[in-house]
């Protein structure tokens, strides 16, 4: 975790420009990921972002969902301290410097969402963990989605993935460049399988369950309790 922390503390002032380059799909995920809130756009809901970053997603909530209260949690203080400064013109957002996986879900949540975090957790058992926890912290009804980088089921479609992945880069970076992310990649990304993970949320008991997006390596999924 002090390895994730360090990476996104030192990024931080580059994130929103490197992001999109490092991921094309980007903002066509963050767009399924709001669109897959099941609540009415004016409805007063609580929804806790998980490893918020620099605000992108609370900011893209905040405007379908002009009423909502969001907390924003990450573990780097300098992506929180963007997202403050990007998301000062909405009221009812609070900030909160911390580790999902050792949050106190105190709060009870109509929606819980998470976009490119909850992959840097190391273990499938440290995973399933937060889902249960997250599960706990729902509301009935409510809903968790989550927006990330995950593996195929089998080898050959974790290689399509990751080879389309690598060509898109080749768009955006030189070759040394290339190398350098791919490489960075291993270091703290610890994608699941897709299908691993769906299997975990209706062990856990979520309902409904669905993929609302996918792009190769990337997918927004999740369910209601
Ligand atoms: C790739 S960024 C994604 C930021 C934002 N959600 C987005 O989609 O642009 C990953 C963020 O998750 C945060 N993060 C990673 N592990 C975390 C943890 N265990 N607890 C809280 N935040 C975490 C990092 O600090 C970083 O800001």
């Amino acid at each position: 975790m002090e390895e994730t922390k360090e990476r996104f503390e030192k990024t931080a002032k580059e994130y929103d420009d490197r992001i999109i380059k490092i991921i094309p799909s980007y903002n066509d995920m963050i767009e399924a990921l709001t669109n897959s809130i099941p609540f009415s756009e004016n409805k007063d809901i609580n929804i806790l972002d998980l490893g918020c970053g620099t605000g992108a997603i609370t900011a893209k909530i905040k405007e379908k969902f002009p009423n909502s209260h969001v907390t924003c949690l990450d573990l780097a203080e300098n992506m929180i301290e963007i997202a403050k400064f990007k998301l000062k013109k909405y009221d009812n957002i609070e900030f909160i410097i911390g580790d999902f996986s050792n949050f106190d879900f105190k709060d009870k949540y109509d929606v819980v969402v998470s976009s490119l975090a909850i992959h840097h957790i190391e273990t499938k058992k440290g995973k399933k963990e937060l889902f249960e926890k997250i599960f706990s912290s729902l509301k009935d009804g409510g809903a968790f989605y989550n927006a990330d980088v995950v593996l195929g089921s089998t080898d050959f479609s974790t290689h399509i993935n990751n080879e389309v992945w690598k060509n898109n880069l080749k768009k955006n970076f030189n070759e040394k460049e290339v190398k350098e992310l791919v490489s960075n990649q291993d270091k703290v990304d610890i994608p699941s399988k897709l299908i691993d993970q769906l299997k975990w949320f209706e062990e856990i008991g979520f309902k409904d369950t669905d993929v609302t997006w996918k792009y190769y390596g990337h997918a927004v999924y999740g369910g209601r309790k």
